[in-house]
């Protein structure tokens, strides 16, 4: 299966997190490419409709694995928008997590995973899972725990 993990990342955490993905999707089998959603400048806090220097496109993927920080309780802008401007993602396979900075899942987690969730879903695709690493002392553990239940999706 060809998999594209699909990532923004401003201080490189949810990108860690994506190499280590494809290196357990990659021992399994699976083709495997990480691609970057690349804002176009700076991006403010609630910036709606982003414009992109780097938008990836996902038509050769058979599933896909989006991942962004939580930002201001919420999705990340950058990755909000570009799931907004996606023209379809009909019958793709998806799972979908974000790396955060506070302890509790409500503080940003929930309401990040839930609107990547609702936005892949309103183009067709189908979210078989959905994960929150709190970057915090004990996120290898944690790292390791979402990379076990994400292998057995695909
Ligand atoms: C502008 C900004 C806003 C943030 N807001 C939150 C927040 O509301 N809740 C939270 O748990 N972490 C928040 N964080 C922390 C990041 O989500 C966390 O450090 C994340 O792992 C960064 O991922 P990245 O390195 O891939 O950009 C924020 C970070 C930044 C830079």
């Amino acid at each position: 299966m060809k998999i594209g993990i699909i990532v923004y990342s401003k201080t490189e955490n949810t990108y860690s997190v994506a190499e280590k993905l494809q290196e357990k999707f990659q021992e399994n089998g699976h083709e495997v490419e990480i691609e970057r959603v690349i804002p176009a400048g700076e991006v403010p806090p609630r910036a709606k409709n982003v414009e992109f220097q780097s938008k990836p496109e996902l038509k050769s993927y058979d599933a896909l694995i989006f991942g962004a920080p939580v930002h201001a309780f919420s999705l990340a802008p950058p990755m909000k928008s570009y799931l907004e401007q996606l023209d379809s993602l009909q019958d793709k396979k998806i799972a979908c997590f974000v790396t955060k900075g506070l302890r509790f899942n409500w503080t940003g987690g929930n309401q990040a995973i839930g609107k990547m969730k609702k936005i892949c879903e309103s183009k067709g695709g189908k979210v078989v899972g959905t994960d929150i690493v709190v970057w915090n002392k004990s996120k290898d553990q944690k790292i390791d725990e979402m990379i076990r239940k994400f292998a057995v999706l695909f």
